[in-house]
């Protein structure tokens, strides 16, 4: 870690985007604490993949500020930004592959791009984090082979093939079966504990945010409407947030009573 450096990776205050005319986050104010995972979470269309994409400058800037990794992320351009992008992994929902190149040569872009160490080296980094990921029989096959766990597995890997301080991670276990998931969310953990990463997921899969949340941001009608842990969700008198986790146990996730006692006994 750089001396002096913030203990926060995301500093929002009063941060707006949008797109053309329409302003979809007007007010948006949250910290997001250094080697931590947060999960965003909110109503299909409040605006959590643009709060992801917002991070790192995708989505127009419409008032406030927000620094990520001590940057003003709209102010950055060129080689700024680029030196900024190579510091943060992100992980589409679906992988975000190219669908003409294999795993293998996928994997390889970022480090090529980025550090000028020698194809074989750049190889063997590309074998070692798909182990990492359980996709070492998959390195020569194309995206479109793959099944839909193996391509957020390869997305995933992808997102973290430069070691970034900062994973962006959109929906990472929706519609993966409940194994897959949890080791995906095992690997988030130990991404977290080992390298010190820090880590935002947007997801509304109730096992996952058991599994890996230190703190859940909650995003309605283009603001922040709870910050907190998750026990601290789970006590919430908001409406937003006890709907939030009805529904969720409505969906076949267990329900906030259950969710309770496990967390007691753990
Ligand atoms: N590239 C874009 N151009 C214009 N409008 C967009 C764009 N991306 C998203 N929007 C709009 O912004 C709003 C928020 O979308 P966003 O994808 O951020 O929501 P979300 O919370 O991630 O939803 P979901 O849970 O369905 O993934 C939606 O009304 C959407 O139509
Ligand atoms: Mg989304």
């Amino acid at each position: 870690m750089h001396e002096g450096l913030s203990p926060y990776v995301v500093e929002a205050e009063h941060f707006a985007v949008g797109y053309g005319e329409r302003t979809i986050l007007h007010d948006v104010t949250a910290r997001i604490a250094r080697g931590s995972v947060t999960c965003i979470c909110g109503g299909s269309g409040c605006g959590k993949s643009t709060f992801l994409r917002s991070t790192i400058g995708l989505v127009p800037h419409k008032g406030g500020s927000v620094r990520v990794l001590g940057e003003d992320v709209n102010a950055l351009e060129g080689e700024a930004r680029a030196a900024f992008l190579s510091r943060v992994g992100f992980m589409y929902q679906n992988g975000g592959l190219i669908n003409s190149l294999s795993v293998l040569e996928n994997l390889k872009i970022p480090l090529m791009a980025h550090t000028g160490l020698p194809d074989d080296v750049i190889e063997e980094l590309v074998y070692h984090k798909l182990a990492q990921v359980q996709l070492s029989h998959a390195v020569h096959l194309l995206p479109g082979e793959l099944s839909g766990g193996m391509l957020k597995r390869a997305g995933f890997a992808r997102a973290l093939i430069l070691e970034p301080e900062l994973v962006l991670s959109d929906e990472p276990s929706a519609g993966l079966d409940p194994v897959t998931a949890a080791d995906l969310d095992a690997l988030m953990v130990r991404l977290k504990e080992e390298l010190g990463m820090t880590l935002i997921v947007v997801t509304h899969d109730l096992d996952s945010i058991r599994r890996i949340a230190d703190r859940i941001v909650m995003l309605d009608k283009g603001s922040v409407k709870f910050d907190g842990t998750l026990s601290e969700a789970l006590s919430s008198e908001l409406p937003l947030v006890k709907n939030f986790f009805a529904r969720a146990s409505q969906e076949g996730h267990p329900g906030v009573e259950s969710l309770w006692q496990r967390l007691n006994h753990e």
